[in-house]
């Protein structure tokens, strides 16, 4: 018999499973693609579609969807490179903003925060910057589209530290800025790597590479560039961060990578160098325990559903992340929050556009299983029978809410079905108002676009339309005082008091405002922005 704890060890350390986090058109498609070329897992770059999600109507965009078979909300894309299986989770992108871009950072080991050069940082990537920060994860800095006029390296460290307070240590550093990009010093290997060809970014770019005192690169930069290159060098060796591999490894410090996804210009170097510092899957807290990545019992947890992406038979799948040992296809394990045993049947992996069947993966994979209605965000699976339960998933904050109900009372029971079918992904929050006695349901979202996206597949999923009431409110807090009545605080006449699915209180505030005069007028009142899914 083939040494199991072996295998899984070896499988387990040539994993990377990262997230890539942006703003809307930073160019994070672009990039993705370019990991995938030089993965070797697309010949051509434009192979991936282009998702140009936030140029179509919410209606289109959904079509776009389910012609594709996957969605492009659910993909986790897995190539491999110089020996390493890397398992890239796409967060959805864009205007279709949600708390599922939240949630699949809880699958990920590390994260590559992509920047356009020009912009800095923006407000999405601020937001998904702090969900990082929150778990702690690596985070790697890629400064994109260095190939046009950017703001001033210096300045974006700068701008790093102050708007997300984090330290930053440049990797690289470009040479020739303004549209003049011509290539990068790697302070490591304290050499210039100059980029040529790569036909407009279709395919991979070569480099000529040498010292920076080397005569042909101060011919080739010009006395210009070349003297402001060894300037830059000598004040960041003086004043910068020291390279440190624990503070990085802690999201402390932020490797800084410096290129172009279009022109694939500091791509290659930026995956191999991230290839190097990234972290494979670690240890997992599970409540009361700490899984082993390398154990020989398999464990997952559930973060995510996604249902109805075929129209014509309403399938749901569940994303698992794998923590610990050896998946192999129908292998039952115990389904560890209902309390049975279940057969992973059907398991999908996913490769570029693909959908295939996943024979065996191990910690740090993610695989999509067929799922008959039995899983929620958040369940354990378990080899090993019901003694372990992992930390349920945060439930982060919405920010825009609405008051829903069925334009048509006689579909009432549709409308349930299909609110609670969204819920169960996690593509909205319900609450229920307590304090008086309507019956409507507040719908909570985190991006706008949820909206429309509700009223779209509630419509086309379950045949009701629905009538939705838009509200001022931008802030729920979950109260954790045990046993307070909300009923008796003293709250800005602005705030309501709801409910969430779980019965948990909450309260919806307009502004933040109104949530500091709730707590000084509360003295004892204990508010929270992020709940979890159990
Ligand atoms: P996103 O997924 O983050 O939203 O960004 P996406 O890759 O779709 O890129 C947004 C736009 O930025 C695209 O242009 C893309 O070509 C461009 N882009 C990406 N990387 C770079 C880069 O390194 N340099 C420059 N100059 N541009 C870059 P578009 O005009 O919206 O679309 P397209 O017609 O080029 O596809």
């Amino acid at each position: 018999m083939p040494d199991i704890k072996a295998e899984i060890k070896k499988e387990v350390s040539r994993r990377k499973t990262f997230a890539i986090i942006s703003h809307p058109d930073a160019g994070k498609t672009t990039l993705t693609e370019k990991l995938l070329l030089y993965g070797g897992a697309i010949r051509m770059a434009g192979s991936v579609k282009s998702r140009k999600a936030n140029k179509f109507a919410v209606s289109d965009w959904m079509e776009i969807e389910k012609q594709r078979g996957i969605s492009v909300t659910s993909s986790v894309m897995q190539f491999e490179y110089n020996n390493y299986c890397i398992n890239i989770l796409d967060t959805p992108g864009h205007q279709d903003f949600s708390e599922d871009t939240y949630r699949t950072l809880v699958a990920a080991d590390s994260a590559v925060m992509l920047i356009d050069g020009a912009k800095g940082i923006e407000a999405q990537t601020i937001k998904l910057f702090h969900v990082c920060k929150l778990r702690g994860i690596p985070i790697f800095t890629f400064v994109n589209k260095m190939d046009r006029a950017s703001k001033d390296p210096f300045e974006l460290m700068e701008e790093i530290e102050r708007v997300l307070g984090i330290r930053s240590y440049p990797m690289n550093w470009p040479i020739g800025i303004d549209g003049d990009f011509k290539g990068v010093y790697n302070r490591k290997l304290k050499q210039i790597e100059l980029f040529t060809g790569g036909e407009h970014g279709q395919s991979q770019v070569s480099s000529q590479v040498g010292k920076v005192d080397d005569q042909v690169f101060a011919d080739l930069l010009g006395s210009h560039y070349h003297g402001k290159l060894c300037e830059d060098i000598e004040l960041l060796d003086m004043a910068g961060d020291e390279f440190d591999k624990r503070k990085i490894r802690s999201g402390e410090l932020t490797p800084m990578f410096f290129g172009s996804a279009m022109t694939n210009f500091g791509v290659q170097p930026f995956l191999e160098e991230f290839l190097d510092l990234a972290p494979s899957p670690g240890i997992v807290e599970a409540i009361g325990s700490e899984i082993d990545p390398e154990s020989d019992k398999f464990s997952g947890f559930i973060f995510k559903i996604q249902a109805n992406m075929n129209p014509t038979h309403r399938d749901r799948l569940a994303f698992i992340r794998i923590c610990s040992g050896k998946f192999k296809k129908g292998m039952s394990v115990r389904h560890v929050n209902a309390g049975k045993e279940v057969r992973l049947s059907q398991p999908q992996q996913f490769m570029a556009q693909e959908r295939t069947i996943v024979e065996e993966a191990f910690a740090g994979d993610i695989i999509g299983l067929f799922d008959p209605g039995i899983f929620n965000i958040g369940d354990t699976l378990f080899e090993g029978g019901d003694n372990i339960r992992f930390k349920g998933i945060p439930i982060f904050p919405a920010e825009f809410f609405s008051r829903i109900t069925p334009a048509d009372t006689m579909k009432r029971k549709q409308f349930i079905k299909g609110i609670d079918q969204l819920s169960e992904e996690g593509a909205i929050q319900v609450f229920k108002q307590i304090d008086i006695g309507i019956e409507a349901l507040i719908v909570g979202v985190v991006g706008a676009l949820q909206f429309e996206v509700l009223e779209y597949r509630l419509k086309n999923e379950y045949g009701v339309q629905l009538r939705v009431q838009n509200l001022p409110f931008r802030h729920a807090r979950w109260i954790k005082n045990e046993g307070l009545d909300p009923r008796k605080l003293n709250l800005p006449s602005t705030a309501i008091i709801v409910e969430d699915k779980l019965g948990r209180n909450s309260i919806l505030f307009e502004n933040e405002w109104s949530i500091r005069m709730a707590e000084e007028r509360n003295k004892d009142l204990q508010l929270v922005d992020i709940a979890t899914q159990d």
